[in-house]
């Protein structure tokens, strides 16, 4: 960047904050709805609307009353939802069959929110975890998280996605191989319009809690999951995770955890240019909703300052548990 040497007072900073109309004239980063994608969790039954105890204000959603939600977001500006299934406890086994089951719930929730609102942009996550017995995102051998079988299970779960009417598939689960794996059996089987948002740089983050307890995971996990996700310390690593990712087919890809991890943003986005996004996870959510319990912070500047700092890092946008919430701020 070029300096010009300049100083007071012929300088004078102030001069271009002296009104809201100057400020919002230089202002560098915009925020809106279009920046937007809403996670949600679904449950299984009717009419259903469950609290999440360690997020509170986010549900646990059943498909009717999922489609209300997702259409209320859509009227909101909101171009994308992201969906996550609460599997019970039946329903989780050691091979994760119903991963790719084509009437498992997500997969029905996306055949349901497609029919009633089709230009509503639905992601779908890809990883066995809501689906396996010992909540781990692949088939576990041994005591070991085994890397090839489980891509191919993978392919089918997002196979069995692209099917149902996802828009873009979201693989979570921080397998080797997964995305050209993925890419190619989506080309071959006619779905080459479904994107593929790569969690790319995923860390091995004490952040995901609340979000476990949202899918009935916590339970289940045996152990951790650094063998697959990203150690908190590494930076370089991210890019290479990303190069690598964008070179097997992904289109757009992800950071995750959000805020603390915006220093990889910025260098993800100054080194590739793609469609980056970060994922203000559940514990982000959790650790703001109990300030703004407490009266310590207040909500709705909050909200948007979190997130305006996604877009100043170089996010193109944000998952986020207050997307409704930030779009009716932004009117
Ligand atoms: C699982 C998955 C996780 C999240 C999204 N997909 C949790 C994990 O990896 O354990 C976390 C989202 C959040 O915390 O909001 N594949």
């Amino acid at each position: 960047m070029n300096f010009i040497d300049q100083k007071f007072p012929s300088l004078r900073f102030r001069r271009t904050r002296k009104n809201e109309k100057i400020r919002n004239l230089v202002s560098e980063t915009s925020l809106s709805a279009n920046d937007f994608i809403w996670p949600l969790f679904i449950c299984n039954g009717n009419n259903v609307e469950q609290d999440v105890p360690s997020m509170p204000g986010v549900k646990r959603r059943s498909i009717d009353r999922l489609v209300n939600a997702a259409s209320e977001a859509f009227d909101l500006g909101i171009p994308a939802i992201c969906l996550f299934p609460y599997t019970e406890q039946s329903k989780k086994t050691e091979d994760c069959a119903e991963a790719w089951n084509p009437d498992n719930l997500s997969n029905k929730a996306t055949r349901a929110i497609k029919k009633e609102i089709p230009e509503l942009v639905v992601m779908s996550d890809v990883a066995l975890d809501p689906y396996n017995i010992n909540g781990h995102d692949g088939f576990v051998e041994n005591g070991k998280i085994v890397n090839d079988k489980t891509v191919e299970a993978l392919v089918k779960q997002a196979l069995s996605q692209a099917e149902a009417g996802s828009d873009v598939i979201g693989p979570s689960d921080m397998m080797d191989g997964r995305i050209g794996a993925i890419r190619s059996a989506l080309e071959e089987n006619g779905h080459s319009e479904v994107s593929i948002m790569s969690y790319a740089a995923k860390y091995s983050s004490s952040f995901y809690g609340p979000f476990r307890d949202a899918v009935g995971a916590t339970g289940a996990l045996t152990g951790d999951k650094k063998t697959y996700q990203m150690d908190i310390a590494n930076s370089n690593e991210a890019l290479r995770l990303v190069a690598r990712d964008l070179k097997e087919g992904a289109d757009m890809v992800m950071i995750k955890p959000g805020m603390p991890y915006l220093d990889i943003c910025r260098r993800v986005k100054d080194t590739f240019g793609a469609p980056t996004f970060a994922y203000q996870v559940s514990g982000e959510y959790s650790m703001l909703s109990g300030a703004f319990e407490k009266g310590w912070l207040d909500r709705n500047k909050i909200i948007i300052e979190t997130l305006m700092a996604f877009k100043r890092s170089g996010c193109d946008g944000i998952l986020t548990y207050f997307a409704p919430e930030a779009a009716k701020l932004l009117k």
